[in-house]
């Protein structure tokens, strides 16, 4: 059997969600390891759509069980909400998910700070989901975080967040001239979540390292994407976990060497929601039309946890390679190949130009990446369609070209393909496991 880490391999939003629901039919575990509810992963398959913001896309397959990991931060008000959702569906989470003790809790104080910070920023504004998430991890990195392990133990919780709250209600009444939270209404949003909660939260780590050891099938499922990483990513236009492979081990408490696949998800062009360099960003009609493509309402270029419109632009292959570089892709996935049924040129860019020479690995300081300027190759769009096919011999001639040029230009296999927004809309190329 096989530890898979599914990684989104540029700004978040590259379907994800549906490629661990395609992959985790013999799952065992099913694991989250970064981020929180700001992710979005939406769902198709025979139970319906789903929008899925911190449980495991895995679930959907009732052999396996779905872990959080200690690196993701936890909203539990939101959690909650989500498991509610899903039992109404007729999925029952009850003993098939399990919440690491040591992952961070995203309190109303976070959401309330994210808020009043972005404000504060005015234009140099991150575009941030406004969930709370940067305060969480700030608090975390400060030792004044407040884990899940906390809400088992109540009388030792009060004293804790009564310093945390006095510390935040400082700067939100100085700083922002804003109202403080009172902690009483807090503590009893404590109550309710320990109550509700409690069942759920565990030693994940031991989960995941015992079901690796044991050879079992354990899909790492990411969340964001490579460029979004507090370090490898576009620094300060970035979230503020590792959504790399490093943070994959971090955050479920793995070995490196336990995991033996890595899938990196790239769109067939790209997306990129909130501020920050986006060197291959379109911004005419063609832009307006991909955002608005694909059959499904679900499946078009609006953010599954804002709504707000996606970036889009042609497919970065510095970014890739640069992405491939950092992860360590073992093969690539591709998706959303259906939304480029309907154009007559595609573009892909290979390289940079900065000063008249060539780039062609990804600039790590901010001011000379925004004086590169994209090289494009065009490309012929294809007669015929790609979306729903299931198999690599029916995909138009020309499709099958820009794939191949793909694995080219970012040098790793593409394995799997996604032609539509369902379960089944899936080409496998090659057996994974
Ligand atoms: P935060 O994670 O809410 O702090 O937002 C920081 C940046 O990451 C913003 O540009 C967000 O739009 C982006 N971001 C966070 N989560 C996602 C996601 O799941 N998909 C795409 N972008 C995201």
């Amino acid at each position: 059997m096989t530890v898979c880490a599914i990684l989104g391999g540029q700004w978040g939003d590259e379907g994800k969600g549906k490629i661990v629901d395609f992959v985790a039919e013999h799952a065992d575990v099913t694991a989250r390891f970064s981020g929180g509810n700001n992710a979005g992963h939406t769902v198709m398959n025979p139970q319906g759509t789903f929008k899925l913001h911190l449980v495991p896309a895995g679930i959907f397959w009732p052999e396996g069980i779905g872990v959080v990991g200690n690196g993701v931060v936890v909203n539990p008000g939101a959690l909650l909400e989500e498991i509610d959702a899903l039992k109404v569906r007729g999925i029952d989470l009850a003993g098939r998910l399990l919440v690491s003790d040591r992952s961070h809790l995203v309190m109303p104080y976070h959401a309330k700070l994210d808020e009043l910070a972005e404000k504060a920023r005015g234009d140099l504004a991150i575009g941030t989901t406004g969930k709370g998430i940067g305060p969480a991890y700030t608090d975390k990195a400060a030792r004044t975080g407040i884990r899940a392990a906390d809400l088992l133990n109540l009388e030792a919780l009060y004293p804790r967040l009564e310093a945390v709250l006095t510390h935040h209600n400082a700067i939100i009444e100085k700083i922002y001239q804003d109202t403080p939270l009172d902690i009483d209404e807090i503590f009893e949003s404590c109550k309710e979540w320990a109550a509700k909660l409690g069942p759920y939260i565990g030693p994940v780590e031991h989960i995941v390292y015992d079901a690796a050891e044991a050879g079992k099938m354990v899909i790492i499922e990411g969340a964001q994407g490579m460029m979004l990483d507090l370090d490898h990513g576009t620094y300060p236009y970035v979230t503020s976990s590792h959504p790399t492979i490093g943070g994959a081990c971090t955050g479920l408490g793995l070995l490196p060497s336990q995991i033996d696949v890595v899938l990196g998800v790239f769109k067939a062009y790209s997306t990129r929601v909130g501020s920050g360099p986006f060197l291959t960003e379109i911004f005419d009609e063609t832009g307006d039309k991909i955002r608005h493509l694909g059959v499904d309402p679900d499946a078009r270029e609006f953010g599954a946890t804002t709504g707000r419109p996606r970036r889009v632009g042609w497919f970065d292959s510095v970014v890739a390679r640069y992405s491939t570089r950092v992860n360590g892709y073992t093969s690539l996935v591709l998706t959303r190949l259906d939304v480029l049924d309907q154009f007559d040129t595609i573009k892909i860019c290979d390289s940079y130009e900065l000063d008249g020479k060539l780039v062609k690995d990804f600039p790590g300081n901010a001011a000379l990446l925004e004086r590169c300027k994209p090289i494009y190759e065009d490309f012929p769009g294809w007669d015929g369609v790609t979306a729903g096919v299931t198999k690599m011999e029916d995909l138009p001639a020309g499709a099958r070209a820009y794939i191949e040029r793909l694995e080219e230009l970012v040098g790793r296999p593409i394995d799997i393909i996604s032609t539509g927004p369902y379960r089944h809309e899936t080409i496998e190329v090659r057996k994974i496991f």
